[in-house]
């Protein structure tokens, strides 16, 4: 006799035969015992868990001869008849094939023609969702008032493509997929009856691969069986070779690897495995089977999800449950599932795989948003936080190293260039800022970040391929919602690219800078002094008093000239000198004040003159900023310019200069003013120049944020809680100095 496939010979032939279906089978027998038989029922599941099978159980229950009963005989003509598809009165129809309207109707005419044999008509239509919309509405009628012989048996694998209105007029069971745990006692029992084996471990494999199906899963055991060395002793070993599975031990170095965050070690495994045969994608979907059994132990503690497991591998999942934490798992498995998404559409999925697995691999655990507010909320209120927690786990490696529980370790490989690492901002850009009201202490902005590993520049991990940030984002995510906890002193900053505090000009001593040559101070614009980023300051204090382009030496000012206007002195119109408030509020339409420098210091009475000189002549600003002050005394201005420095070849070249300071220092001082240049490099702080003391002022400045954001409390208390340290600190606001003429000399 041919030979007749598994799931064909162990068709079940009463409901109690089948398995994994209680559900459908109990509410049939009670609807037969109480012959309360629905007039049309629709079965509804994926393929191969019985719904055919259970329809002609039914048609057998309902046209039995000792029926209607919910133990057919299996022994009379219409049993017989019905287990050997040759019923006259049980009419099989395959809905995928006979679709049409005229189908319908001609079945339509039919059904009012009594059953010829038996009590009943039965019409058992398979994948009804593939009737036509005209089919389907042929047939509303006749499903809404059938005449009583007649019983319709629908199944589907798709019923939401199932017209509503054939719904509601039928009776709809839903088939469910069958748990390994019942589908490989049921195997067994199908092997013992053909005088096979298989180690249990392969039989879960099997019904791993039929997910659920038993139609799959028995013609995978017959693939098995005809593939096996001795089909009387097949080997776990043997059914993964057949199945193209990867061993769930092999998996489970592999995911090992992953969580001790060895790349060479992932890698090695990798190869192994897919040398071995499997297939790619039973590999991937063995991963995140291992994963989410990992999450499933860790959260559950219990083996009742996990009854698939024999007990080598349990015990091995709980080692590795117990030394990861399930938040870690989750996020592996959630960007792992997306490599598993993209490796169908990929021509290389060997490789997507393989870089999928390196990510995991050097992916920085993202902190819960739940423990961030936790902690948060634990700092806004000053508690101690809770540390450690579910994300921070780290992963793998556990204790090695000790230390804070929330601090990722180990390499990662994918970091951006420190060019690249900018620090992370939030808010507007700075041309849309409001300018901050000046204020004592202007807030620091620390960034907070985690702390590099041993040899590794800082961690800037970028957000990898399949979404899903990481450390940045956590660090980003952390820093919004520290600012806005009012954590890191309020108002979000704009985005502005920050000139590095390494830039800032080191003073040279005043003995260095007189051997230097003439130009070595005199190009600030090249390295540019860092500028304040928050709109520009009030028009009588600048943040830099010399415009860029005025320095013959900046790339601007390359082939200098001026114009008249500039050089030209500006007047006080008549107009503004009789009221000029009212045609101008700024500083330049004025009356000239003289400046009362007797009772100022030196230096003070300069820097007040050079204020009021920036506002009225850009050019003579631009020199006198350059120029070191020796001493002011009566009547004499004393100042420091090299030989061929800008200043004194503008003051060569540019009689209108010349002229402007003596009209400015007559009108400031009160007298005439002789202007005397000496040969001498600018220096702090015997020969001061505006641009020094503002540098050095800058300096300054710098130097207490710096040292008020590391020991800010606050800041103190949120390094602490998600264990960062300061990279960097950006200023938001210039020098808080003190009116001109009360300043002095940085000391
Ligand atoms: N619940 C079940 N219990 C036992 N065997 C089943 C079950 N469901 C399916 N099978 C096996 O699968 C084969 C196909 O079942 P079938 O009823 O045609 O599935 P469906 O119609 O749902 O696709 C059956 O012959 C039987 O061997
Ligand atoms: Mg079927
Ligand atoms: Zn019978």
């Amino acid at each position: 006799m041919a030979y007749l496939a598994l799931a064909r010979k162990y068709r079940p032939q009463r409901f109690a035969d089948m398995i994994g279906q209680e559900h459908v089978t109990r509410t049939l027998e009670n609807a037969i015992k109480s012959d309360r038989v629905h007039h049309a029922y629709l079965f509804c599941g994926v393929r191969g868990l019985g719904k055919t099978t259970a329809a002609r159980i039914l048609a057998k229950c309902l046209v039995c001869e000792h029926g209607p009963t919910p133990e057919p005989c299996n022994q009379c003509v219409h049993c017989v008849g019905i287990n050997e598809g040759r019923s006259v009165d049980v009419i099989e129809i395959d809905g995928a094939s006979n679709n049409s309207v005229d189908d319908i109707r001609s079945l339509r005419d039919q059904v009012h023609y009594l059953p010829q044999i038996a009590r009943r008509k039965i019409y058992i239509i398979d994948e009804v969702h593939m009737l036509t919309q005209a089919a389907f509405n042929a047939l509303l009628k006749t499903l809404e008032e059938p005449p009583p012989h007649v019983t319709f048996l629908f199944a589907t694998t798709d019923p939401h493509k199932v017209l509503p209105t054939i719904l509601s007029r039928v009776s709809r069971l839903d088939y469910r997929r069958v748990r390994a745990a019942t589908l490989v006692p049921y195997l067994q029992f199908i092997l013992e009856q053909e005088g096979f084996a298989v180690e249990p471990e392969g039989l879960y494999v099997i019904a791993r691969c039929g997910d659920g199906s038993v139609r799959d899963s028995l013609t995978l055991l017959d693939k098995v069986i005809a593939f096996a060395h001795d089909p009387k002793a097949i080997t776990g070993e043997e059914v993964l070779t057949v199945l193209g599975q990867a061993s769930r031990y092999a998996v489970a170095e592999l995911v090992q690897a992953i969580l001790d965050r060895d790349a060479a070690s992932v890698l090695q495994r990798f190869e192994q495995i897919t040398s071995s045969g499997s297939d790619l994608m039973q590999l991937a979907v063995a991963i995140l089977q291992h994963l989410r059994d990992l999450t499933v132990l860790s959260l559950t503690k219990s083996r009742a999800a996990l009854l698939d497991m024999n007990d080598d591998l349990f015990e091995q999942l709980q080692r590795q449950a117990g030394a990861t934490s399930p938040t870690v798992v989750a996020q592996h498995f959630d960007r792992f599932a997306r490599v598993v998404d993209s490796i169908e559409h990929s021509r290389v999925p060997r490789l997507v795989i393989e870089m999928g697995l390196l990510e995991l691999v050097s992916a920085e655990p993202l902190m819960p948003l739940g423990d961030l507010v936790t902690r948060l909320d634990a700092l806004s209120k000053g508690r101690p936080t809770p540390r450690g927690g579910g994300g921070g786990g780290g992963g793998g490696r556990r204790g090695s190293g000790g230390g804070g529980g929330g601090r990722p370790r180990g390499p990662a490989p994918r970091q951006a260039a420190p060019a690249q690492a900018a620090p992370m901002r939030a808010g507007p850009p700075a041309s849309a800022a409001p300018m901050p009201a000046p204020t004592p202490a202007p807030n620091p902005s620390p960034v907070v970040h985690r702390p590099p590993a041993q040899t590794q520049a800082p961690k800037r991990a970028t957000a990898p391929a399949g979404g899903g940030g990481s450390g940045n984002a956590s660090a980003d995510m952390l820093e919004r919602m520290a600012r806005e906890a009012g954590l890191l002193g309020g108002k979000p900053e704009p985005a502005q690219a920050r000139t590095p505090q390494r830039n800032a000009a080191p003073q040279r001593s005043a003995a260095a800078q007189r051997s230097a040559p003439p130009q070595s101070n005199a190009a600030p614009q090249r390295n540019a002094p860092p500028q304040y980023q928050d709109g520009p300051p009030p028009r009588d204090e600048p943040p830099w008093p010399v415009p860029a382009a005025n320095d013959p030496r900046s790339p601007q000012g390359q082939g200098f000239a001026l114009t008249n206007d500039r050089l030209r002195p500006v007047e006080p119109s008549s107009e503004v000198a009789k009221d000029p408030q009212a045609a101008c509020p700024s500083s330049r339409c004025t009356p000239r004040e003289p400046i009362q420098w007797r009772q100022l210091g030196s230096w003070d009475a300069w820097e007040t003159f050079l204020s009021r000189v920036r506002q009225e002549n850009d050019l003579l600003s631009a020199v006198l900023d350059n120029l070191g002050l020796l001493s002011l005394t009566e009547g004499h201005v004393e100042l420091a310019a090299p030989a061929n420095g800008f200043a004194r070849t503008q003051l060569r070249e540019n009689p209108e200069i010349e002229a402007a300071f003596e009209a400015l220092a007559a009108a400031y001082f009160g007298e005439n003013m002789h202007l005397e240049l000496v040969d001498i490099v600018p220096s702090l702080p015997d020969a001061p120049s505006m641009l020094l003391v503002y540098k050095e002022r800058q300096r300054k400045h710098r130097e207490q944020i710096e040292h008020d954001a590391h020991s800010h409390p606050r800041i103190r208390a949120l390094l602490h809680a998600f264990g960062g340290e300061v990279e960097k600190v950006d200023i938001l606001a210039p020098p808080e100095l003190p009116p001109l003429g009360e300043r002095g000399l940085p000391s």
